[in-house]
């Protein structure tokens, strides 16, 4: 993000990229004992490093999370899926840091174990789920999905996750729940950013709650057919494919439902740039830069042409009766 002040195509790896389970193992170890001391601070940015060096952010690393074809319709695209490397290394996650390669190298002091989700708010079953709970409540799908940032650029990515609806049934939302807000992870000791005056933390996103419904909005808990690594927004995160890549909140640990439109963290931080809908739309330039093009990370070379942005990045058909006679250049 920029503010004013400042037939899966996708290749696993071959067994000889993966590294072997008792490398990542002992590297664990290690990690786990550097996170515990002060002196250990510098060591374990440079474990991180090394981590990445030797092939963090290459599938094998992770415990597997493998999903089934999904029949949502729009599930799957057929474009050519963007490489694990790129996938884990240029991200926006601004509690460890404001640059692309900042989340990859600082996002190791998360700590994703143990994890709860509380679901909240006007619902009939409120519920604080372990994480290892929520990945049971459905069955794991995967899904193909483009993520267009409103930077510019986009990725094609095979997240792995089920519909956030089915999980929203579970709990049984009253009458008068018209949305749901996403609460994100705001830990100063592990997250370093976190405190930065870029944004009021936590980082908060909502949906309507028909678009909280939509099937193709995916309570996310893996990539590549692996768990979330952390950087990416382990070890659950949102992904709303129609909508620009902010409203896609990581590491959550609080869905809340309301009966007021929420007030979410971007939109805090310049409402004029970032408004609650923000449907990805080549029609309604963001006010700073157009919306009309975009940027395929993986097709940087000197000639690579920029592509044509669609609406709702593409899931129309899935997705444009949610915004029936409404103004998109007043609600963007
Ligand atoms: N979630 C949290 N908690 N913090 C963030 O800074 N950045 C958002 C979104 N979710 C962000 C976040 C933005 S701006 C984008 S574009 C996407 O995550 C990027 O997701 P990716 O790194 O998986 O591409």
């Amino acid at each position: 993000m920029l503010i004013k002040t400042g037939n899966s195509g996708f290749t696993h790896s071959i067994p000889s990229d993966i590294t072997p389970q008792g490398v990542y193992q002992q590297r664990r170890e290690l990690m786990k004992l550097l996170a515990g001391g002060a002196a250990g601070a510098a060591l374990a940015s440079w474990a991180g490093r090394e981590a990445l060096a030797q092939g963090a952010g290459k599938p094998g690393k992770l415990a597997a999370l493998p999903g089934a074809k999904s029949a949502v319709a729009g599930a799957v695209t057929m474009e050519k899926v963007t490489d694990y490397k790129d996938a884990s290394t240029y991200n926006n996650f601004y509690e460890f840091g404001t640059d692309k390669g900042d989340p990859a190298k600082n996002a190791h002091t998360l700590v994703t174990k143990p994890w709860t989700v509380a679901v909240e708010g006007l619902v009939k079953q409120p519920r604080t789920y372990a994480i290892e709970d929520l990945i049971k409540l459905s069955a794991q799908e995967e899904r193909i999905y483009r993520l267009r940032c409103v930077e510019g650029w986009s990725m094609v990515i095979p997240w792995v996750g089920y519909s956030l609806a089915d999980l929203i049934k579970k709990v049984e939302p009253l009458g008068n729940a018209k949305y749901v807000e996403f609460i994100t992870q705001a830990d100063p000791k592990t997250m370093p950013f976190v405190g930065s005056r870029v944004l009021d933390w936590p980082y908060v996103e909502a949906l309507r709650m028909d678009e909280a419904m939509n099937p193709l909005t995916l309570l996310t808990f893996g990539m590549y057919g692996e768990v979330l690594p952390n950087q990416s927004g382990a070890p659950v995160r949102l992904v709303v494919p129609w909508k620009y890549g902010f409203k896609s909140g990581k590491s959550i640990v609080k869905i809340r439902f309301t009966d007021k439109e929420p007030r979410t963290a971007w939109n805090k931080a310049a409402a004029n740039e970032y408004g609650f809908y923000s449907n990805v739309n080549p029609a309604v330039d963001h006010p700073r830069w157009s919306q009309a093009t975009e940027r395929r990370i993986g097709e940087d070379g000197l000639f690579a042409k920029k592509r044509k942005t669609l609406m709702f990045n593409g899931y129309e058909a899935q997705v444009g009766q949610l915004y029936a006679g409404m103004d998109l250049k007043k609600f963007f």
